[in-house]
């Protein structure tokens, strides 16, 4: 069993979801709105370290009106435990759990856990975080709404892993370039057309000058 995942992200017209300096603020004023009523619905919003290190996103309701209790559960994809202790994730507007292998160093994982009343740290996996596992493990813990925030790397490995039921994309009327830059999906790729994710259309609309995609994954 596992919760309901929805992949959403704002991208360019070139599939890019930042910059090659890491700038991602990529969707209009109305298609922000549209991500915090996502969060609001959401009971976790998931998210890999890399975005936790280079955005520092806070992961909370606060574009639309909320109370703290509209706040999901905060996961953040971290085998090494190298969440900055400083980061905004890690603020008490919302639980966070911290879910790390067994890779990562118990100091770090102490430390974690020494912040604040509102973290948790699990270990789940050898050297990566073994996702199957860890969406049974929500599913368990109550979870059963999960809105998975990127960035292109985790993505990938819950698309490849066939965790993912629906993909939503804010796409901005702009291009960007950059080998380096991130696409949506990145990780290690198919090899052939065949091998594709198959998506299919479910809903599309313009919010400003920005066009939103809404697929359903075909299983
Ligand atoms: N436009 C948007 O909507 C949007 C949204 C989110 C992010 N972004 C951008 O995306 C960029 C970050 O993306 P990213 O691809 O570099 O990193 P990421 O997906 O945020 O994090 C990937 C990291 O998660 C850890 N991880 C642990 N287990 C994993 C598993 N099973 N599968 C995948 N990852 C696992 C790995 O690091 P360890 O092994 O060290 O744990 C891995 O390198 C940022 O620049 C951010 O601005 C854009």
């Amino acid at each position: 069993m596992k919760p309901y995942v929805i992949l959403n992200s704002a991208m360019t017209l070139d599939g890019k979801i930042t910059t090659k300096t890491g700038n991602s603020e990529i969707s209009g004023s109305e298609d922000l709105l549209r991500v915090h009523k996502l969060r609001k619905d959401s009971d976790s919003i998931m998210v890999g370290i890399n975005t936790v290190i280079i955005d520092d996103p806070r992961l909370t309701v606060h574009k639309i009106p909320a109370e703290k209790s509209d706040n999901p559960l905060r996961i953040v994809i971290d085998s090494r435990a190298r969440t900055p202790l400083n980061s905004r994730i890690l603020n008490d507007e919302a639980p966070t759990l911290i879910v790390v292998t067994e890779k990562a160093p118990y100091e770090n994982i102490q430390a974690l856990k020494d912040k604040t009343a509102n973290i948790d740290v699990i270990i789940n996996g050898e050297d990566k975080v073994d996702l199957p596992l860890l969406m049974n493990e929500l599913f368990q813990r109550g979870v059963r709404t999960l809105m998975l925030e990127g960035g292109s790397t985790l993505n990938y490995s819950m698309i490849n892993e066939g965790l993912v039921d629906e993909v939503r994309v804010c796409i901005a009327p702009m291009i960007i370039g950059g080998v380096k830059a991130k696409t949506l999906v990145g990780g290690e790729g198919v090899n052939y057309m065949n091998e594709a994710f198959k998506l299919k259309l479910k809903k599309n609309y313009t919010l400003g000058k920005d066009l939103v995609l809404e697929y359903t994954v075909i299983k």
